[in-house]
């Protein structure tokens, strides 16, 4: 994908959330949360239904405004900045986006490219490009021009996902981006995000499969009602204490035995 937006804007981190209080009335729903994201790295954020993950990818994202505390994107305010301006740099998978009626997969993958247009500079041949490259990689290329509507669930999401890399930002943040997918399309996926990360880009993905959070993801950090609870290597946070403490399951944790990376063994009921 392009170049330019892989080189790093500065030194200190990508992300940054200071102090973060969010809700949507008059509960919080996270509370005087700090996240600091490393240029480079791949953060999953794991956490039981309803804990605040997407309401916490929203913020950083942009999306919804704190009630206290600030984002920063490599270390300016992100609600200071015109959402275009953000959007260069940082790109928001939602977790159930809705696509306008009538669009084809095609043009919504476009729409990534909206950020990076001016009055003076609208459609070129690297927006063209951009979204093919996007198609090709999340396997859509041969439904390009199929509408999203009429997709399969899994299909949609790749759609989806097309567009937030054609909007080709340094920094991606996708909410549940494996839902709806059957299991091979997941991995598939997976390796796409990882192979990405590798190529430089900064991630931060919320998944609910642990076994993939851990294999994947070279920081984990896991949330109960509002707060972090666990932040670090994958071996050091999906540990059979935490995950009966967090999500009240027993269970076994034993090293994958293809990653050596931490997988969970539910207890059968007794
Ligand atoms: N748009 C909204 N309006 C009101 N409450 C919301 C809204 N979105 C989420 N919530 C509430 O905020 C809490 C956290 O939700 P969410 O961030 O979506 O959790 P998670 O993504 O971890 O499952 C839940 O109690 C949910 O009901
Ligand atoms: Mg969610």
């Amino acid at each position: 994908m392009a170049k330019g937006s892989l080189v790093s804007e500065a030194n200190g981190p990508a992300l940054t959330a200071e102090g973060l209080t969010l809700g949507y009335g008059a509960d919080p729903v996270v509370r005087d949360l700090d996240l600091e994201v490393a240029e480079g790295e791949f953060t999953v954020i794991v956490g039981p239904n309803g804990c605040g993950k997407s309401t916490l990818l929203k913020a950083l994202g942009r999306v919804n405004a704190p009630v206290a505390g600030r984002v920063l994107l490599h270390g300016r305010d992100v609600r200071a900045q015109r959402s275009k301006a953000v959007a260069r740099r940082m790109a928001l998978l939602p977790q159930s986006p809705l696509a306008p009626e009538g669009i084809t997969v095609r043009a919504l993958a476009a729409r990534g490219r909206f950020p990076h247009h001016t009055l003076l500079r609208q459609w070129s041949p690297r927006d063209e490009e951009a979204v093919d490259e996007a198609l090709e990689l999340t396997g859509m290329a041969d439904l390009a021009d199929t509408l999203v509507g009429s997709l399969s669930g899994g299909q949609r999401q790749r759609a989806w996902v097309a567009m937030v890399l054609a909007q080709d930002t340094g920094v991606l943040l996708l909410d549940e981006p494996t839902t709806y997918l059957d299991i091979a399309h997941q991995y598939e996926l997976l390796e796409l995000f990882a192979d990405l990360h590798r190529r430089g880009r900064t991630i931060v993905a919320v998944l609910h499969d642990l076994a993939q959070a851990a294999r994947f993801a070279t920081r984990l950090v896991m949330m109960a009602g509002g707060r972090v609870v666990a932040d670090g290597a994958p071996e050091d946070v999906v540990t059979a204490p935490l995950v009966a403490e967090v999500f009240g399951l027993a269970c076994d944790v034993v090293p994958d035995p293809r990653t050596g990376t931490p997988l969970v063994i539910p207890h059968e009921r007794s």
